[in-house]
């Protein structure tokens, strides 16, 4: 017989809102809320005191693995999204060998079933050759084995730039899965650049990778692919936008064509700006750039208003040795699983929104955008992944508690309040106490194609 886990006391953040109930889990799924006194049960959780959220969808990770695993590997990620309350990731194919093909994609997905203690999937990504691997990955099996296509209309950390509007055309018009994108346009970056270069006498500082990577260039590109996106009736997912006028743009959309086009921010872009530099250096230099404070406020702004569907991470590890390197030569990116919950919790705490916005968010909007089956609610029937989270714990982010393995955080130093303290992956308990789960619980995330 299935393990029966309740969990009572706790405030369950439910679709239609926040209330006092308990949750009966069974093996991986939930069995009911509200469940009477004197059910029958293996284990009781008593949550009095603490907040009860399905787990946190993460759809843009980078977990190098394989390839590129002295910055980390898919059982260090899934570990540490587990200690951060993210039960699912989906990551992305710039690892080594990249993820272009159908077979790659098999491949990652067996080093996850060994390894991952969270639930995964994986993008299969564009490249200017590989038409035939996009579409045979929109054919059963594969539709439902992928969340979709990630083209890199912008080059960032590898090299898998789709930058020809013969080839961007032909994607879009021919393959079926849903599109995520990185917006940055290449000419536009290569031309401030070598500007750049002529007036500073090669000699660049970190400060300008904001110049270079401008606003202009975030825009140009995510204007470019929503074009795409319209013309040939695509789902289509803008990954983290960076910048006040691409959240215009999405406003500025007529509605059937909105509907086909999804957007997210990420913690560092509505967290950090350009004056991070004097403070962090390198470890503030990620692609799309920091933009401005009022950049921050209109990504906030677009949360609240809906513009902006979803938040997700782009955890994107490098170790510390790469990033002291001099800019240029140090790699764009950051590390956020652990602390991408705690950063929104700490907001909630502050008024700045609600955990039930939150859940939309991080929870029930990923699972909507990428059709991803049973997850990002807590509903009878559902996978029982969950979060259990204390809104009073005040700790602070430490580079020696990190669990990615880069061991470094941009928020080291930071005082947050609004913790994860346990965290259920398919029933089964991979963070709590303290103590983070190694066995690897996590299970292939299915994908419900509707379209
Ligand atoms: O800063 C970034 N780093 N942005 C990306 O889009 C890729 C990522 C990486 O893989 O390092």
């Amino acid at each position: 017989m299935a393990h029966r886990t309740l969990i009572r006391g706790a405030t369950v953040i439910l679709p239609e809102g926040a209330a006092r109930t308990s949750v009966l889990l069974e093996g991986g799924t939930i069995a009911g809320v509200g469940v009477p006194q004197g059910a029958r049960v293996d284990e009781e959780v008593d949550a009095t005191g603490r907040h009860l959220l399905p787990g946190v969808i993460d759809d843009q990770v980078h977990f190098r693995d394989p390839g590129l695993t002295h910055k980390e590997d898919l059982r260090t990620g899934s570990r540490a999204c587990a200690a951060g309350g993210i039960t699912s990731f989906l990551e992305m194919p710039n690892t080594v060998p990249q993820t272009t093909t159908v077979e790659a994609l098999e491949a990652k997905l067996a080093l996850a079933r060994r390894r991952s203690v969270v639930n995964y999937g994986f993008y299969i990504g564009a490249t200017t050759g590989n038409l035939d691997d996009l579409l045979r990955a929109g054919h059963p099996p594969w539709a439902s084995r992928t969340p979709g296509i990630k083209i890199f209309i912008g080059s960032s950390t590898g090299e898998m730039l789709v930058d020809d509007q013969e080839v961007l055309e032909a994607i879009f018009a021919e393959t079926t899965l849903p599109i995520a994108a990185h917006c940055e346009d290449e000419t536009t970056v290569r031309a401030n650049r070598t500007r750049l270069l002529a007036r500073m006498d090669g000699k660049l500082a970190v400060e300008d990778h904001s110049r270079i990577r401008d606003r202009a260039a975030a825009l140009t590109s995510t204007r470019r692919a929503v074009d795409l996106a319209i013309r040939h009736r695509r789902r289509f997912h803008l990954l983290h936008l960076s910048t006040a006028e691409e959240v215009e743009l999405l406003v500025s959309l007529p509605d059937p064509d909105r509907g086909l086009v999804t957007a997210e921010a990420c913690p560092h872009h509505l967290f950090l700006d350009e004056s991070d530099y004097d403070r962090l250096g390198t470890l503030a230099q990620m692609n799309p750039s920091l933009k401005t404070a009022a950049d921050r406020r209109a990504l906030w702004r677009g949360l609240a208003s809906g513009a902006i569907d979803i938040l997700a991470t782009d955890h994107a590890p490098h170790t510390l040795a790469e990033k002291g390197a001099p800019y240029p030569e140090s790699p764009s990116g950051v590390p956020a699983v652990e602390v991408f919950l705690p950063l929104m919790l700490n907001e909630v705490g502050q008024g700045r929104f609600t955990l039930v916005e939150l859940v939309r968010w991080m929870c029930e909007g990923p699972a909507r955008i990428w059709e991803i089956a049973r997850k990002g609610r807590i509903e009878e029937g559902y996978d029982a992944d969950l979060v259990l989270v204390d809104m009073s714990l005040v700790r602070e982010v430490r580079n020696e508690e990190q669990l990615t393995k880069c061991g470094w955080s941009p928020w080291h130093g930071t005082v947050l309040q609004g913790w994860p303290v346990r965290s259920w992956v398919g029933g089964e308990t991979v963070f709590g106490e303290g103590v983070v789960a190694d066995e690897p619980h996590g299970r292939e995330i299915v994908f419900a194609r509707s379209r």
